[in-house]
């Protein structure tokens, strides 16, 4: 069974067929799949692997190395607190202090009810807002404690879902356009680049390695 639903599934195929190298949609498979799920679980990792063609390990490998991506499960709602140097000199530190006394959880942890994920992070580039958080990487700032509060308390009762989206979402705006070349034709390109690149090679290896 996929993982993928089968609106992704197609989406998906349209993300492999917009480069020349399967591999190249790794990220934007990544990104489909946590805005599916909210997080990358295994059996995604191992889907967006058979799907480019590279070993889960390959995957999972990118998905460790960028903080944006997330292996396990977190809350409906990530809220993220910058504590680098212009929200700091503005109270950042405090802010997040703040926010988990009124979220209930240590910076890191997830609220019972599954609702908020806390983190702290550095620079979001939002310094003009300091100090500032973002949820589900959309930017809120300045906050003080008390609209820190009105924040949580408008996310409790759904009244900001036009503006925040569903975690894992990182655009709302998927690319459904399909590249401009039929995806037979990319799939015969593909084919012809490996028999060239296999060519060369073999070239290559009859000159006993010398590429000259
Ligand atoms: S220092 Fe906080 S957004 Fe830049």
């Amino acid at each position: 069974m996929s993982f993928f639903t089968s609106e992704n599934l197609e989406r998906a195929q349209v993300l492999l067929g917009l480069y020349p190298e399967k591999r190249s949609a790794l990220m934007p498979l990544c990104h489909l799949a946590q805005a599916q799920q909210g997080y990358l679980t295994k059996e995604a990792m191992e889907e967006i692997a058979k799907l480019l063609e590279i070993e889960p390990a390959e995957v999972f490998g990118t998905v460790s190395f960028y903080d944006m991506f997330h292996t396990e499960e977190v809350g409906k709602y990530l809220v993220s607190v910058c504590t680098n140097v212009a929200c700091l000199l503005r109270g950042g530190l405090e802010l997040l202090e703040h926010a988990s006394d009124k979220l209930e959880v240590p910076v890191g942890g997830t609220t019972e009810d599954g609702l908020f994920t806390l983190e702290e992070v550095e620079c979001v580039a939002h310094c003009d807002k300091a100090p500032c958080a973002q949820v589900n990487y959309r930017f809120f700032g300045p906050l003080g404690n008390d609209s820190f509060d009105q924040l949580v308390e408008d996310l409790r009762n759904d009244q900001l879902t036009d503006s925040v989206p569903p975690h894992g979402t990182l655009s709302r705006v998927f690319r459904e356009a399909p590249s401009l070349v039929e995806n037979e034709v990319i799939i015969a390109e593909r084919v012809a680049m490996d028999q060239a690149r296999q060519e060369r090679q073999a070239a290559k290896d009859s000159n006993g390695g010398d590429s000259k």
